[in-house]
């Protein structure tokens, strides 16, 4: 608690308070102050009144069974996700307005309208149901940010199979990992992806992943060509612009799923090494992002509105593909770093396709504002109207560099706490509505019930303690793919009828929450959440390595930074090769993101007489802070000497 005190000595000295702009709320699409009170009396009442902006092909029965920990919403109801995202908007007035505008890193750009993406999802879906594709199976998809990747989830969705994206940054041992959870039958990847002008061999990682898998057939979409060295396995690999052009060019009828059957699969990490394949719905989870859409976004017919996540996330399944597409958005889509070619590459953006809703991570603001506002000055960016975060507590400070540089000291700005579980946003401001406090997610949103609860499940009004959500709302996970045990224990095992999330949170005098960290063993790395767990996996499975210990350590730009405590096995040395070795190992087991910033080899790690790591002081140590209380320990030196080593590394 510690850290946790420290940053919020920092936050509540934060007393800014920016009122929304009355002419932004006369516009807003949520300006009722009474929404609130309405919607918490009744949230059934309020979802149902959401629920009528998708087209259902059967209306409900019923908005909601909950038998703790299992809910399930707009009961009987039966509608197509991909029907909601693209068919309905080409039946009317959308039908020839940008649904999605890409742009590539090198610069190429392709602008689908909403009949064109139409027509490619459909061949897609004609596609995927020649290879075999049924209702029901998982399809996973390892691709970078091209049009193929929210083609292929929308005609997952139009035919009923359920995707399972891995993200292109994972390593093959974590594809490998998640195809043989889901069970996949097809995989969807590419001859290899560009990253800052360089090659990135997805497919080669591909191949070492399916080595005895459950996947039966591999579409390969040719992004490099020749170049990239791509293997193709006879039987087994197929292009997909060569069985696309095969494919029907007739309409494909959307499948009338349940409202209940599962739309997708999105692995996330937890406390222990296994991630979890978290369940979505279709109904509710349709319900749920579109309505956040509206009122979060306050999303107008010409918005452009681009969201700077990977597709390989929740955010961009939900920001760049289901919400705004349902809404009938025209979406940006950029498959590229921010600094390539130059640092101004976002700001061009915004600028070329006049950019109004603008969504990205504190951790970027915070990389922006290390390189100077000069990059922003340069560009014309007064097409902004509202600027959001999400993925990490932003710092206030971040929060106003934002505010005055990118939104010009006018735009409102919405920092929306949630996670892969709640399908979309849960705590954000409502801008026409809510005033916001640099550094706050502000308040719950109409229908979603959340709460600050001490342990023993006491609200704590003016204080720290659990964030809980207490009533379920649409787009929240079912289950754990294959596991309801762990979805019960994790989320519904301290409290039965509550929602855990796994957040520490701060309640302040206005009712506003502040969200502290997680109060498990998950570090958040640049918005990235990993399980300590998995990364001391990775570690113990080199030879050398004994026993390993991870934590997430305060780092200025990617929020925490991943340092990982060894002890080598006798007879190993530590050594720059040793550590560069260690680091490899984790990229291999997991990806990049998880890669250690710093090891420190050890004799002995600090345990509590039950056998406990002491993550808490190991954390102090890295964060350099006075230590707390060490009495619990077996064996109270090996602290002073972990600290001997920690200042050594850094001499
Ligand atoms: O700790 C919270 C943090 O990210 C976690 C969820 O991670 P993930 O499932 O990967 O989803 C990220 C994007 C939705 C949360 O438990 N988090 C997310 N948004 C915020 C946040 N912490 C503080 N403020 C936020 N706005």
């Amino acid at each position: 608690m510690v850290n946790e005190a420290k940053q919020l000595d920092t936050l509540l000295k934060e007393n800014r308070v920016f009122h929304p702009d009355p002419a932004f709320t006369k516009q807003a699409n949520f300006n009722d102050p009474d929404i609130y009170e309405r919607a918490a009396k009744d949230p059934e009442g309020y979802w149902a009144e959401q629920a009528k902006h998708i087209t259902w092909f059967k209306p409900y029965d019923k908005v909601l069974e909950w038998n703790p920990p299992h809910a399930k919403w707009f009961l009987g109801g039966k509608l197509n996700a991909a029907y909601n995202c693209v068919d309905r908007h080409r039946q009317g007035p959308r039908k020839n307005k940008a649904a999605i505008i890409w742009e590539s890193e090198n610069g190429d750009s392709k602008v689908f309208t909403y009949e064109m993406l139409g027509r490619e999802v459909d061949k897609a879906a004609h596609m995927l149901k020649n290879l075999g594709v049924k209702k029901g199976d998982r399809v996973a998809v390892y691709l970078p940010m091209v049009p193929e990747l929210p083609i292929a989830l929308l005609a997952c969705a139009k035919i009923g199979a359920i995707h399972t994206v891995v993200f292109a940054g994972f390593s093959s041992k974590a594809l490998r990992d998640r195809i043989d959870d889901s069970d996949a039958k097809l995989l969807i990847t590419a001859d290899a992806g560009w990253r800052r002008g360089s090659q990135v061999p997805l497919k080669a990682y591909a191949d070492e992943a399916l080595e005895g898998s459950s996947v039966e057939k591999v579409l390969v979409v040719r992004i490099v060509g020749e170049a990239s060295g791509a293997k193709m396995v006879a039987g087994r690999d197929l292009y997909w612009h060569e069985e696309i052009e095969k494919a029907s060019k007739e309409p494909f009828p959307a499948e009338e799923m349940d409202a209940e059957d599962i739309l997708y699969l999105l692995y996330t990490s937890g406390t222990t090494g296994k991630p979890k394949g978290i369940v979505h719905t279709t109904g509710g989870y349709m319900v749920g992002v579109n309505t956040s859409l509206r009122s979060v976004f306050d999303l107008k017919e010409e918005d452009i509105f681009w969201c700077t996540a990977d597709i390989g996330w929740v955010t961009g399944h939900t920001y760049l593909v289901y919400g705004p597409l349902s809404a009938g958005a025209t979406v940006v889509i950029y498959e590229g770093a921010p600094d390539y070619p130059e640092r101004d590459r976002f700001w061009k953006i915004v600028e070329k396709y006049g950019v109004t809703i603008f969504y990205t991570a504190p951790t970027l603001i915070r990389t922006f504002m290390k390189w100077g506002p000069s990059y922003i000055e340069k560009h014309d960016l007064s097409s902004l109207r509202l600027l959001a975060t999400v993925g990490e507590p932003i710092n206030p400070e971040a929060w106003m560099w934002f505010h005055k540089y990118v939104g010009r000291e006018k735009t409102p700005i919405v920092d929306t706490w949630w996670q892969t579980e709640t399908g979309c946003a849960m705590i954000a401001p409502l801008p026409g509505l809510t005033p916001t406090k640099p550094g706050s997610a502000t308040k719950p949103l109409p229908g979603i019930l959340v709460d600050v609860v001490d342990d023993d499940g006491r609200t704590v009004e003016n204080g720290g303690g659990n964030l809980v959500i207490k009533h379920p709302w649409p787009s929240m996970l079912r289950t754990i793919w294959g596991d309801d045990e762990r979805f019960r224990n994790t989320y519904f095992g301290k409290f039965p009828e509550w929602y855990l999330p796994g957040d520490a949170a701060h309640r302040d005098e206005d009712g506003y929450i502040w969200i502290l960290g997680r109060i498990d063993d998950v570090i958040n790395v640049s918005g990235h959440r990993i399980g300590t767990m998995e990364v001391e996996s990775a570690l113990v499975s080199h030879p050398s390595v004994a026993e390993a210990a991870v934590i997430g350590r305060s780092d200025d730009v990617k929020g925490q930074a991943i340092t990982a405590f060894v002890i080598l096995k006798e007879g190993n040395e530590p050594s720059a090769a040793m550590t560069a070795e260690l680091k490899e190992t984790v990229v291999e087991q997991i990806g990049k993101l998880a890669r250690p910033e710093e090891i420190i080899y050890t004799a002995e790690l600090p345990k509590t007489r039950s056998g406990k790591i002491m993550r808490r002081l190991l954390r102090d140590i890295a964060e350099g802070r006075v230590l707390g209380d060490t009495t619990t320990l077996t064996d109270p030196p090996v602290i002073e000497e972990l600290k001997r080593l920690y200042q050594d590394k850094e001499d």
